[in-house]
């Protein structure tokens, strides 16, 4: 060994040991640095709507402040704070991991699991059409005066994510792709919780579905009153309809109303209420507020399972049940559903077979694939930080052909009748496909997915296994 390889291995040496000195056990790299965001900006300011929502009555309701309108770089950068887990206390909850794009942002489970495992107090709620209620209130209990205050409590909740604000100021200042995305917001880079908040309030506000089956039908006749029917829908969809709308039939819409499907207020819409949950008295403390809760848009409702502040349906056949014969009688349920005044009883719709299946069919009509797959409202991040690929094959279920051309078949040895959801992520974890099926085989058709290695995840109650394939 000569005197400069001696001089290269004591070099190499003391950069090793400094190395491992000044190492005490990394935070874990959750591959959550890496963020894909198009080279131009999507459109979030002026995402243009079909003329029926449009109309004076609807843009009245919207609860935009004049202070925070939606800009594009604003909308971007509430994209990535809402898809990072670095907004939890450990980095592993995101706000997207409780409201998941593929169900409309709300998630599957009857109560959320927050960054320790806590369970939250109540039901996710779908965010789509957030900027349509009226009050601009937000939670079940509208505890949150506006939409601006309520991104700020998640954050801080014990159960949710677990984060002081200015811990996580200090920890957003630490990354590399913070500072330029608030520069491009707000024109400095300061990070502040406010800003944050108006970031997340506009990208919320910009997620408006307005792509369903209902709205090409309703596109397609512009002239079409409510009650009537929609030559782009089938008669059994337009049965329904005329019960959602009708006033002497379900009259959903009093509560559910405009082309948003939102309500313009909190209500007790006759849940049997015999626990502890005072609904929006737990917030302005009236004796007339107890079991009112707010609804979410019922837009994408064949997704939002399980339903209601307590999750307490798990199907829409539950729900029309519940209004069709199961209001429970209580002082404050609403007078839209009682009989013979506002004192009166609870109302019992006493609907056919029929009727009941064409009120669910209509609903199905407000499912809107664009809107749950658009990628301007997807996750940002390189590695999904909300599903968890499995990589343990599981038998069960069978994937053919594979590599596969132009369709994938799947089969899975499960009694009939349950509901699975199928996705189909990227390696990198881009969502290219999502979607429910009920029963024991499904057919997965291409669209224009280029061709490589996959992963199809199948879930089901809460649990998901994936399995690789290829489209050749
Ligand atoms: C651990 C799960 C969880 C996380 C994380 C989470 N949420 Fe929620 N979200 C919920 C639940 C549960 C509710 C209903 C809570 C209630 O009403 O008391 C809710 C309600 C909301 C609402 C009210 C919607 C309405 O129509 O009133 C908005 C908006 C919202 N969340 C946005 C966010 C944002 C932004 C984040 C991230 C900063 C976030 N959430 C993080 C579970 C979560
Ligand atoms: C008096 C107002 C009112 C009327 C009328 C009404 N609802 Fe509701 N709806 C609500 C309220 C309030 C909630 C949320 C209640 C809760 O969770 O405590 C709700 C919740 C729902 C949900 C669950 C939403 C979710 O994401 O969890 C569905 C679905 C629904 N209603 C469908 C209907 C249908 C169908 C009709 C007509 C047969 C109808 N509603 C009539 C007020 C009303």
């Amino acid at each position: 060994m000569n005197r400069w390889q001696l001089l290269l291995y004591t070099l190499l040496l003391l950069v090793l040991t400094g190395l491992a000195w000044h190492a005490p056990a990394p935070p874990p790299s959750l591959g959550n640095d890496c963020l894909n965001l198009p080279e131009e900006y999507f459109n979030y300011a002026n995402i243009e709507l079909p003329p029926h929502l449009q109309t004076p009555n609807l843009q009245t309701l919207d609860n935009t402040p004049a202070g925070n309108p939606i800009t594009d770089a604003g909308a971007t950068l509430g994209r990535v704070l809402f898809y990072d887990t670095k907004l939890s206390a450990n980095e592993t909850v995101a706000c997207a991991s409780c409201h998941k794009q593929a169900l409309a942002f709300t998630d599957e489970a009857t109560l959320s699991t927050g960054f320790e495992g806590g369970l939250t107090g109540r039901n996710s709620m779908s965010l789509a059409m957030a900027r349509f209620f009226a009050t601009g209130h937000f939670f079940w209990d509208e505890r949150a005066a506006t939409l601006e205050d309520q991104t700020l409590i998640p954050i801080q909740d014990p159960v949710e994510m677990g984060m002081s604000l200015d811990e996580l100021v200090a920890r957003l200042g630490n990354t590399e792709y913070y500072p330029p995305l608030f520069e491009a917001a707000f024109g400095t880079s300061e990070i502040t919780s406010s800003r944050m908040a108006l970031a997340m309030a506009q990208f919320i506000r910009s997620m408006v579905s307005f792509q369903s089956k209902y709205d090409l039908a309703r596109l397609a006749a512009p002239d079409v009153v409510p009650v009537d029917p929609l030559p782009g829908l089938t008669p059994q969809e337009n049965l329904g309809k005329a019960i959602f709308f009708g006033p002497s039939a379900g009259n959903c819409a009093a509560c559910h109303g405009t082309e948003g499907f939102v309500a313009f207020g909190a209500f007790n819409n006759g849940l049997d209420l015999e626990y502890t949950d005072p609904g929006k008295a737990g917030n302005t403390f009236s004796q007339l507020d107890i079991g009112l809760f707010k609804a979410p848009s019922l837009r994408n409702a064949a997704l939002t399972a399980p339903y209601m502040h307590d999750g307490r349906f798990e199907t829409l056949e539950e729900v029309v049940n519940h209004y069709d014969t199961g209001l429970a009688a209580h002082p404050n349920l609403s007078q839209f559903l009682r009989v013979g005044g506002p004192n009166g009883p609870p109302r019992r719709l006493n609907l056919s077979a029929e009727e009941k299946a064409g009120l669910i069919a209509f609903l199905n009509t407000l499912t809107d694939t664009v809107f749950i797959t658009d990628e301007r409202w997807s996750n940002p991040f390189c590695t999904d930080p909300v599903f968890t690929i499995d990589p343990v094959k599981q038998d069960g279920w069978q994937v053919f052909p594979n590599p596969a051309a132009d369709f994938i078949n799947i089969r899975i040895d499960a009694p009939l009748g349950q509901d699975f959801h199928l996705k189909l992520l990227s390696t990198d974890g881009r969502l290219y496909y999502s979607g429910s099926f009920n029963g024991q085989t499904f057919q997965l058709a291409r669209k224009d997915w280029p061709a490589g290695l996959y992963y199809l995840q199948l879930s089901e109650g809460g649990r998901h296994w994936v399995k690789e394939v290829v489209w050749k």
